[in-house]
C-alpha cells in the first residue's frame, strides 16, 4: 500500500508525510507517482475545494484505493465525511475520513484568493454568531483571520486505527 495526495498550499502534504510517518508508506503527490506502483493499493489524501476531494476520481481511475481522506479548513463532523462520499460517489466498502488541516488567505493567488476572502467573511460571520465554539471552529475562525494550522500525527489516530 502507498499514500497518494495532492495538496494546493501543502498541508494534506503534511498530513501525508506524517501518515507515510506513522505507517511506514511512501507518499507520493498524484501526479508524481512512480510507474511500478501502477497497480497499487492506495491511500488517498486530497485538499477540499467547494465540498469535493481534488483528485479523488482521477486516482480512483488510476489506482485501488483502499482509503479516501478530504482535508478541509471547516471543523470536523460526522456528517461531513458522509457528504464527501456522496459527492466523489466513493463506493460503500471504501473508509472516508475528514481532517481538519489549515488555510492561510496568502499562500492562494487570483481568482482562488478572491473567492475565499467572500467566503472567510462568510465563515467568520456564521462563527461569531455562535454563542461558543469548539476548539476546531475557533480554530477554522484563525484561520479565516490571519491563516492557521491545526495538523498533527494525533489527528491521523483513526485513520492509523483504521489501517491496523
Ligand atoms: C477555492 C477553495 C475552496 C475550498 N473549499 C473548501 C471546502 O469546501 N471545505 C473545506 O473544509 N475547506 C475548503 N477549502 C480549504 C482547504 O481545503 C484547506 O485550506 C486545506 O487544508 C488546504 O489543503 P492544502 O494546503 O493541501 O491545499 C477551500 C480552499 C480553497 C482555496
Amino acid at each position: 500500500m502507498i499514500i497518494v495526495y495532492s495538496s494546493n498550499t501543502g498541508y494534506t502534504a503534511q498530513y501525508a508525510k506524517l501518515l507515510g510517518k506513522a505507517l511506514e508508506m511512501p507518499s507520493y503527490e498524484l501526479s508524481n507517482v512512480p510507474e511500478c506502483h501502477k497497480d497499487a493499493e492506495v491511500i488517498y489524501l486530497g485538499w477540499l475545494f467547494a465540498g469535493t476531494i481534488v483528485g479523488y476520481k482521477k486516482c480512483a481511475r488510476r489506482y485501488t484505493v483502499k482509503c479516501a481522506v478530504g482535508v478541509g479548513m471547516s471543523p470536523p463532523t460526522p456528517e461531513l465525511s458522509e457528504g464527501l462520499r456522496a459527492a466523489m460517489k466513493v463506493p460503500a466498502s471504501v473508509p472516508v475520513f475528514y481532517l481538519q488541516g489549515g488555510f492561510d488567505i496568502n499562500k492562494l493567488k487570483g481568482p482562488m484568493k478572491l473567492i475565499m476572502k467572500v467566503k472567510c467573511k462568510e465563515i467568520a460571520g456564521r462563527l461569531t454568531a455562535k454563542p461558543e465554539l469548539t476548539e476546531s471552529e475557533r480554530a477554522t475562525y484563525e484561520m479565516t483571520q490571519s491563516g492557521g494550522s491545526v495538523v498533527c500525527s494525533e489527528n491521523l489516530a483513526e485513520i492509523i486505527a483504521w489501517y491496523r
